[in-house]
């Protein structure tokens, strides 16, 4: 068990079944591993499968089942053959949607299949898997789907117009599926992490880096000091709220955005 501090009865999420997408690096690898932690069984998807394979073992290291299933979740076919991959393990019980891409652009040079690349694997994923996972699960009387957005969600940054449009599309997801599935046991909440110590956050450090000069971790020093606490947000800590959210703690909780940033952002 972890010997980090959750909240909720640890034996309720034993053997409950659980689907992260990304789950191959970075948060989704945090989550996948606090879930198996905690009891989950786990359903792991990405595109890679050596990372998949390599989080799958580090689940297994718990005693706890894995079933890696490569999966571009921007593609309705793969998201459908994931959900009969993922039947070996039974109903998904949690789903946590964490596969995202952020390249970065001005407004004006942004290329179209940028825009629509990012919205595919951020806003489209999300909504695929959701669409793929939810009936099941009220079905069942019982779920959790817990979107990995961003504080971009919120706010905005320079640069970002893809990411920030579709991590509030996200949110507004994540709202509007929890009005609709309040009365039915399914809580859908989003977390909003601010700059998170992941590949994702130190590929974009490098690539500002070439871009205006100087080094990447000048950048990353950059990053972690928009945050109050003047850190990166470590993947455990995102992972640790996901797993309250899935506990009985979070029974009441739905429709939130919740950050996890270091009070880079207050609303
Ligand atoms: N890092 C941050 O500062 C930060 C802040 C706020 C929110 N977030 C969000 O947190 C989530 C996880 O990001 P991370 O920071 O953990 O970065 P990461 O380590 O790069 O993880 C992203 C994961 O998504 C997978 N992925 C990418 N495209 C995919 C696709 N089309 N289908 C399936 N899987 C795909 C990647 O694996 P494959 O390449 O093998 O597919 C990778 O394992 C993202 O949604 C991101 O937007 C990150």
């Amino acid at each position: 068990m972890s010997d980090r501090f959750v909240p909720g009865s640890l034996d309720s999420l034993v053997d409950k079944i659980a689907l992260v997408t990304g789950a191959g690096s970075g948060i989704g690898r945090g989550v996948a591993l606090a879930l198996a932690r905690e009891g989950c069984r786990l359903v792991l998807a990405g595109r890679r499968p050596g990372p998949l394979e390599r989080v799958a073992a580090e689940v297994r290291a718990h005693e706890r089942d894995a079933i890696p299933v490569a999966c571009d979740v921007g593609s309705p076919t793969d998201v459908d053959a994931l959900g009969k991959s993922a039947r070996r393990a039974g109903v998904v019980q949690i789903l946590v949607n964490s596969a995202g891409i952020a390249p970065a652009a001005s407004f004006l040079e942004m290329e179209d299949s940028l825009l629509e690349e990012v919205l595919r694997v951020n806003f489209m994923g999300t909504y695929y898997c959701c669409k793929r996972f939810l009936e099941p699960m009220i079905e069942a009387g019982w779920g959790r789907i817990i979107n990995i957005a961003s504080t971009t969600a919120k706010t905005a940054y320079p640069h970002t117009a893809a990411y920030t449009a579709s991590k509030h599309a996200v949110l507004g997801l994540t709202r509007v599926m929890a009005l609709e599935t309040a009365r039915k046991g399914v809580t859908v909440n989003a977390i909003c992490p601010g700059y998170a110590d992941t590949d994702l956050t130190r590929d974009n450090a490098r690539r500002m880096a070439a871009r205006i000069g100087g080094s990447a971790p000048a950048v990353l020093e950059r990053f972690a000091g928009t945050s109050p606490q003047g850190r990166l947000i470590a993947p455990e800590e995102v992972a640790d709220l996901a797993v309250l959210l899935a506990s009985p703690a979070g029974d009441a909780v739905t429709g939130q955005g919740i950050n996890v940033d270091g009070g880079a952002f207050m609303g």
